[in-house]
């Protein structure tokens, strides 16, 4: 019988795929607390009516939903932003402003599977609610740069694409375009580096404008605009400002932004992007029926495209291998030359994991001491004890060196210290 395969887009995590993915989480998790960001979740499954109403057409269209056994339609989370404006709408009176909140889970989100892309994704998810500055998008956008940082990302390896969808509004706003139209310029704008020209070219006429007229636009929005002065100035004041360009074609796919968006992206290897996010001042006015109206910015990013750009970038990629041979490997393998002192070998055991905090393995059958040799390397331990005839005498072997010595089992802290 053909064995079963996982679910298309959806991964098995082996253990050094789980290694990696809580590397990964780690680094957001560390970053984000040191920005003083504290964590909450949303469920997993949600009323597929939630995104229906705030997510945007692209996601709906994404969706995984069904039919539970009581008729009612729910979906797997594709994002976490209008369940995070549930929460808000529900209990922020119980909370000072700002509040900056973190999470990550798995995501899903029935695309194509590509590079870059699957169905089942981890992302992690930073937000601010109740600051409508600038100050609040450089926090944001900072913590962002510095998540790349922390992973060992330069500013060769990463960029932040930054724009704000106020520029647009003011300019379709000018040209008097409908809603329609605005839709259409938009979806034309977001795509312009993916489809042909002559494809652009023919739906901008549909609203009266031209690729020529749509580029010089463009070229005019730069660093010096000042919807950017209060981020850029406080992005510089920290020494981050480098690792962002103003790209007017960023402009987002989810309904809900409404000033500030960016995304990140590599800079060698033409990938999907890393993060993305922005401002959405109006999406818990939407969620409370005009009750609650805070501003919020905040952006998501996964763990795939992280994970093959750390692969890829050989600084990042060191300090990933450090955490994962950490993880998988032990401290300590205390190998038996005699099998007589097995209980002897196993209080010692006891005590260095419960009095010394390590890691230690041993085997659990009788086994070669060159084979128990063997299984120490492979595990990556740094410190083999034998534990013999001679016992209370031990031998100590630390692998790296091969240096060996004898000392005794009332030593053996000290030593291993
Ligand atoms: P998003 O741009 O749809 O934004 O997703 C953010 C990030 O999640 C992407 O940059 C990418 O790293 C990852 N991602 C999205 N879809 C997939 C997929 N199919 N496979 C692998 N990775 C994926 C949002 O979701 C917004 N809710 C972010 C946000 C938070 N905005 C405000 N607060």
């Amino acid at each position: 019988m053909a064995a079963i395969q996982t679910v298309k887009g959806f991964r098995d995590f082996f253990p050094e795929a789980c290694a990696k993915r809580n590397y990964i989480q780690s680094v957001w998790t560390s970053v984000a607390r040191r920005y003083g960001f504290v964590e909450y979740e949303t469920p997993v499954l949600e009323n597929t009516e939630l995104y229906k109403k705030k997510s945007g057409q692209e996601i709906v269209q994404q969706l995984f939903y069904f039919e539970d056994k009581a008729g009612r339609e729910v979906a797997m989370r594709p994002e976490v932003t209008p369940g995070l404006a549930r929460m808000i709408t529900a209990r922020q009176m119980g909370y000072k402003k700002p509040m900056k909140w973190f999470q990550m889970g798995s995501c899903f989100r029935y695309e194509e599977p590509q590079e870059g892309r699957s169905r089942e994704f981890i992302q992690f998810n930073a937000d601010i609610i109740g600051d409508g500055s600038g100050a609040a998008d450089a926090e944001l956008v900072g913590l962002a740069i510095d998540l790349m940082r922390e992973f060992g990302f330069t500013e060769e390896d990463v960029v932040v694409r930054l724009s704000n969808r106020q520029i647009w509004v003011e300019y379709m706003e000018r040209l008097g375009l409908d809603e329609l139209q605005q839709s259409v310029l938009m979806q034309v704008v977001d795509k312009l580096e993916r489809v042909k020209p002559e494809v652009s070219e023919a739906r901008l006429k549909e609203i009266g404008l031209s690729l020529v007229e749509l580029k010089l636009f463009m070229t005019e929005i730069t660093a010096a605009h000042p919807v950017f002065a209060e981020l850029r100035m406080n992005l510089e004041a920290r020494g981050l400002w480098s690792f962002v360009k103003i790209d007017a074609s960023i402009v987002r796919g989810l309904a809900y932004y409404t000033g500030c968006v960016f995304e990140v992206f590599d800079l060698k290897y033409d990938l999907r992007a890393l993060a993305g996010g922005g401002r959405y001042d109006q999406l818990n006015a939407l969620m409370s029926d005009g009750h609650v109206d805070l501003p919020s910015v905040g952006f998501g990013m996964g763990d795939v495209v992280v994970g093959l750009l750390l692969d890829r970038c050989a600084d990042a990629k060191l300090k990933m291998d450090n955490a994962v041979t950490n993880a998988l490997g032990c401290d300590v393998y205390v190998a038996l030359a005699d099998e007589g002192k097995r209980f002897e070998a196993l209080k010692l055991i006891q005590q260095l994991r419960d009095d010394l905090r390590l890691k230690v393995e041993y085997s659990m059958q009788p086994l070669k001491l060159n084979k128990q040799f063997q299984m120490a390397e492979y595990l990556k331990a740094k410190w083999a004890i034998v534990v013999g005839s001679e016992y209370p005498e031990l031998q100590v072997k630390k692998l790296s060196t091969r240096e060996s010595r004898t000392v005794n089992l009332s030593e053996i802290a000290e030593t291993l210290r």
